[in-house]
């Protein structure tokens, strides 16, 4: 995506430095765009755990290059088995962070330990450059939805659209998932508006979708977690459209915690309700998302305290619970695929069921 007119990617590696990659530190955004640049096992796995990086596609991407940068050290088989069990540990629920590694290792197993850094640098940028690709096949394939709704309209008025968390091109690699058709909708004229969940704990939606959405000019209102089901009753939501952390072989989707809720609401007011997901998103080994999928907890002082801008620019936080009040915080929930209008993938879209997703993918379930 560009920012002001330059083109980026949410991670890549420098030409003046190929040994590092380059991020945009997520914590500092949208006040500030920083680069941060990793190049080691211990820098990458500290920004995925404190989501300086964030979004399931594009922390595979860069536990790929932390993989990496340990072999840099030692790029003996124990040293390949020590780094991939200590990145997939870093967060546990999305399922692209496995994959990427399995893949890495998987690949670099086979090679003589002299081969594997630089056949791993080859690797991780495969990885980076096929999640462009697979995004922008997304967009395409769920731009056809936004395009079915504004014909539906009489090409009157705006598609209205709802979405959780942030599932854009700071998400992934380039593009977004659930955002790159509605970037590609904008971008051939199709008046779009989004209303954007505000999405706590850590406000992914009106820190980063907002700042997203605003910079490549998208109509956006940013709303409280609670409002979407009011929005829908108003007939002023024709889909709801969110991204996905692993989505289970009968179709299942963990996504950001309050997804469920916006699947039940849709539901109730005959709201479609779309996922988009890279196939990398899919878990075969997994059946019943609410039974087997971890949840991730986090910190207690994410819900606890709110973060903002002080009355001089710095970045501060407020606490918003009396002192004494302790919280909870699961960073997912699951929506059956009961609730799941469908799933938008790189190949298309089929119903958030076992055979809609063979019908994809035929034979993925049996290889993995
Ligand atoms: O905790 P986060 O910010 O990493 O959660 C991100 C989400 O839930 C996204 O919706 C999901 O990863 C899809 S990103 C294309």
């Amino acid at each position: 995506m560009k920012i002001n007119g330059t083109p980026y990617r949410s991670v890549w590696r420098p030409l003046n430095d190929r040994k590092s990659i380059r991020i945009f530190d997520q914590t500092r955004l949208p006040w500030n765009l920083e680069e941060l640049e990793l190049r080691d096992e211990e820098a990458v796995a500290h920004a995925i755990c404190t989501m300086q990086v964030r979004g399931a596609p594009l922390i595979g991407a860069v536990a790929a290059y932390g993989l990496v940068f340990a072999l840099q050290n030692d790029a003996s088989d124990a040293s390949l088995e020590k780094s991939a069990a200590a990145l997939v540990e870093t967060r546990p629920t999305a399922i692209n962070l496995r994959w990427a590694i399995e893949r890495m290792v998987n690949h670099l197993r086979p090679l003589p330990a002299s081969q594997r850094v630089e056949a791993g640098y080859l690797e991780a940028d495969a990885i980076c450059d096929e999640d462009v690709q697979v995004n922008e096949a997304i967009g395409r394939h769920g731009l056809e939805l936004i395009r079915e709704i504004w014909e539906r309209k009489g090409r009157q008025g705006t598609v209205n659209l709802l979405t959780h968390c942030n599932a854009g091109w700071i998400a992934t690699v380039d593009w977004g998932t659930a955002l790159a058709p509605i970037y590609m909708a904008h971008d051939e004229g199709i008046p779009v508006h989004v209303w954007v969940d505000e999405t706590r704990p850590r406000n992914q939606g009106s820190l980063l979708t907002a700042w997203e959405l605003g910079s490549h000019g998208v109509a956006h209102t940013v709303i409280a977690d609670n409002a979407g089901g009011h929005y829908m009753q108003a007939g002023r939501v024709d889909m709801v459209i969110v991204g996905t952390d692993r989505v289970t072989a009968q179709g299942d989707v963990a996504n950001k915690i309050g997804t469920y809720l916006k699947a039940l609401a849709a539901r109730d007011n005959n709201v479609p309700f779309w996922v988009a997901l890279p196939s990398s998103t899919i878990d075969w080994r997994v059946q019943d998302g609410v039974k087997e999928i971890p949840i991730e907890e986090r910190s207690q002082d994410e819900v606890l305290f709110v973060p903002g801008l002080d009355a001089h620019g710095n970045q501060s936080r407020v606490r918003v619970a009396p002192e004494r009040s302790p919280a909870a915080n699961p960073a997912f929930d699951v929506t059956p695929a009961r609730l799941v209008t469908g799933l938008i993938t790189e190949r298309g879209r089929c119903d958030a069921s076992a055979a809609g997703l063979n019908r994809l993918f035929p034979g993925a379930a049996r290889e993995t």
